[in-house]
């Protein structure tokens, strides 16, 4: 256990190392390039001590923007061969070398949230600059993530969910064809233990699907409607469809009112097609197969982001909460990236029990949100002491607090400064 003023200094010095110059390293040996999501998270961090420096991250990030608007999950801004599959592999041939997937669009809600924040006008003109740019990125899942228009968000790829070695991902991957894989030298597995990491089938199927990809020149169009994986992810669409909110947000106070209408269409028409979601008999919204229309069935972290989002109706609440109630009873901390329940739960392999700091984030706020501030501060109290008790981890083991993955993590020690590391719970986003 070490005191707050020892671990904010810890979490600083942990930005300060992983800061590359104007965007920052998930962690240095595991993950050397600038991740998608984790940037947002870690501009939350920043902003804790540097504003400037929050905005960097964001404005880093959307300089490898694609002209139709499609933002990478990696921007490699150098090379490191301590990392597979690196750039040639994913072979998009843009000036700026990037992979051809995308992550889960926490960007405009953690914008909208440093704009209302601001100190300072020259914060707003920072904000009015990246709005298009997020708008466009919004545009493009519209355009290409949604093919049947409901307001959804199907994931060609499990490391586009963030979630990579979620279990729900399982059956969808073992349709995928990995007959033609190219040889190839996994890099992850000689930085951490292989039993906390995915299995090589999983990684075979991983590996495939970026075949795909790049044999049909990150055709996104085709890839979304004929591609091998189409899974509609729970987390993306929930996060969507909050980022949206947000954007929402943004374009009102900046002053966008034709795309604050559009916006609203899309919002209502996402909060109706989320019911595509619901599984009944699991009681929780779970990812859908686009190819086979069947539901994992499994309640996940991401299940409970439909607060978040903001849809979950009087009955889906009493079945969540229930779930939240069961979980919270056999596990000392909360939220497990799966059901402990469920056959696959496993307390140290990636996404299929540890939990993670951000995904609580989102979940608390969500949480707090709707009314549920036990809960929401339950989760944050247990992200907070894991952190005490064991340091800055990727993750966390759920029943014994061990660390799992790299340490001294980039968006844990962000989580830590911005939400996890406050003696209350503040206004977070
Ligand atoms: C792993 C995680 C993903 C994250 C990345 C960098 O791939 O599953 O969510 O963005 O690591 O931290």
């Amino acid at each position: 256990m070490t005191d707050r003023p020892t671990l904010d200094r810890a979490a600083r010095d942990i930005l300060k190392a992983n800061d590359r110059g104007g965007y920052t390293v998930p962690n240095g040996h595991v993950y050397p390039f600038q991740w998608n999501w984790d940037s947002a998270f870690v501009a939350l961090g920043f902003a804790t001590y540097n504003r400037s420096r929050a905005w960097e991250e964001i404005e880093t990030l959307f300089s490898a923007q694609w002209d139709d608007g499609f933002m990478a999950h990696i921007v490699f801004w150098q090379d490191d061969e301590g990392y597979f599959p690196g750039p040639k592999v994913w072979g998009t041939n843009k000036k700026i070398a990037t992979s051809g997937i995308t992550q889960p669009p926490v960007a405009a809600s953690v914008v909208r949230w440093l704009y209302d924040s601001a100190t300072c006008d020259s914060e707003k003109e920072r904000a009015a600059a990246l709005y298009p740019k997020l708008a466009a990125w919004h545009d493009w899942f519209e355009k290409y993530r949604d093919p049947d228009g409901k307001g959804l968000v199907v994931s060609v790829h499990p490391w586009e969910s963030g979630r990579d070695n979620s279990a729900e991902w399982d059956e969808p991957a073992a349709a995928v064809d990995i007959s033609n894989v190219d040889p190839y030298v996994r890099r992850d597995t000689s930085h951490l233990d292989a039993s906390m990491r995915p299995t090589k089938l999983d990684y075979d199927r991983y590996l495939a699907m970026v075949q795909y990809g790049r044999d049909c020149g990150w055709d996104h169009k085709k890839i979304a409607t004929e591609g091998p994986f189409r899974v509609v992810d729970v987390s993306m669409t929930m996060i969507l469809l909050r980022a949206n909110r947000d954007l929402l947000a943004l374009a009102e106070a900046l002053g966008h009112s034709e795309d604050a209408e559009k916006l609203k269409a899309r919002i209502a028409n996402a909060e109706k097609g989320v019911s595509w979601l619901w599984n009944e008999d699991a009681g929780a919204f779970c990812s859908r197969d686009m190819i086979t229309g069947k539901s994992s069935g499994m309640v996940t972290s991401a299940s409970f982001l439909a607060f978040y989002a903001g849809v979950a109706n009087d009955v889906q609440r009493q079945a969540l909460a229930s779930h939240l109630e069961r979980i919270g009873n056999k596990l000392t901390y909360m939220v497990p990236s799966l059901d402990p329940d469920h056959e696959e739960f496993d307390t140290i392999r990636y996404w299929r029990g540890p939990v993670w700091a951000v995904v609580n984030f989102l979940v608390s706020t969500g949480l707090a949100d709707a009314g549920l501030a036990d809960w929401a501060e339950r989760v944050r109290k247990d992200t907070g002491a894991l952190i005490e008790k064991t340091g800055f981890y990727e993750a966390f083991c759920p029943t014994t607090g061990r660390g799992t993955g790299g340490d001294d993590f980039s968006w844990t020690a962000a989580m830590w400064l911005h939400w996890a590391g406050k003696s209350k719970a503040g206004n977070v986003t």
